[in-house]
């Protein structure tokens, strides 16, 4: 009996949303379908963070991971690079007070070696603020990419094998995911991508391996809490099987 009862909760807990991550893609679209430069669009993005950031904290979602600027966005035109640097700089200035005192704690995942000073003053200040808050982990990715992610944690245990802390022979996944940029806020359970493309452009490749994947038309300007709360209903009605069968989940073998 108390077995039983241990497999249903820890069924239902399987199916709590705890860790949501988004790619935001559409901003460009959705400035040219207004006839206003590619900037507008990124900005309206912005607007979009705040109301997504509140409808998780109001959904109780734990870790919003949000994937604001890739490796690859470094191929894009030098204006808009720094105009996207300067527009981080201005949001985390603007915003981070005001998610402070909602409780929500902010981390910057990405190589921040490549990032221009005033946003790396920024992005620390912004983390020191808010570095006691725990209602929700507000993840920003910038300058980063899935793959640099491996290879740098990759690189993290090489340090460690040779510095003998470390026997190869003893290495397994855990290592890995105890050094990848998301280490201890859990892989994402759900992933979204708006903008209409259904692909994963190199975010979080490790984290997302059993994440479940959702692809939304809407341009990331657009999207709004009822397309958020409809994707996380539907995901409580999916089972996850991490590879096991459906009875083997549903505890009917027992
Ligand atoms: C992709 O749309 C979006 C980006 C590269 C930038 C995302 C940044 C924001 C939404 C601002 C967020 C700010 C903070 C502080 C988190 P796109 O430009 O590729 O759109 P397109 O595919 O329509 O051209």
């Amino acid at each position: 009996m108390a077995d039983q009862a241990d497999k249903t909760s820890q069924q239902h807990e399987t199916l709590v949303v705890r860790h949501v991550a988004i790619v935001m893609d559409g901003n460009g679209r959705w400035a040219k379908k207004r006839k206003l430069p590619r900037h507008a669009g990124h900005k309206a993005g912005v607007n979009a963070v705040r109301r997504t950031v509140e409808a998780c904290v109001e959904l109780g979602i734990r870790t919003l991971t949000l994937f604001a600027f890739s490796s690859e966005n470094w191929g894009r035109p030098r204006e808009e690079i720094q105009k996207l640097m300067a527009l981080f700089v201005e949001a985390l200035n603007k915003q981070v007070p005001e998610l402070n005192e909602q409780g929500v704690r902010l981390t910057i995942i990405g190589d921040r070696e490549q990032l221009p000073a005033d946003l790396v003053r920024q992005i620390e200040e912004s983390e020191a603020m808010t570095a006691d808050n725990d209602r929700l982990n507000l993840v920003v990715a910038v300058a980063y990419g899935g793959r640099w992610d491996i290879v740098n944690a990759c690189k993290c245990l090489a340090r460690q094998v040779a510095d003998g802390e470390l026997s190869v022979e003893d290495l397994d996944e855990s290592h890995l995911t105890a050094q990848m940029q998301l280490a201890g806020l859990g892989d994402p359970d759900l992933f979204i991508r708006t903008g209409g493309a259904s692909r994963i452009s190199n975010f979080l490749l490790w984290n997302l391996a059993y994440t479940e994947l959702y692809f939304s038309e809407s341009l990331w300007p657009d999207f709004e809490q009822k397309e958020l709360e409809a994707m996380v209903g539907s995901f409580h009605e999916r089972e996850r099987r991490y590879g096991k069968t459906s009875e083997q989940v549903s505890g009917d073998h027992a």
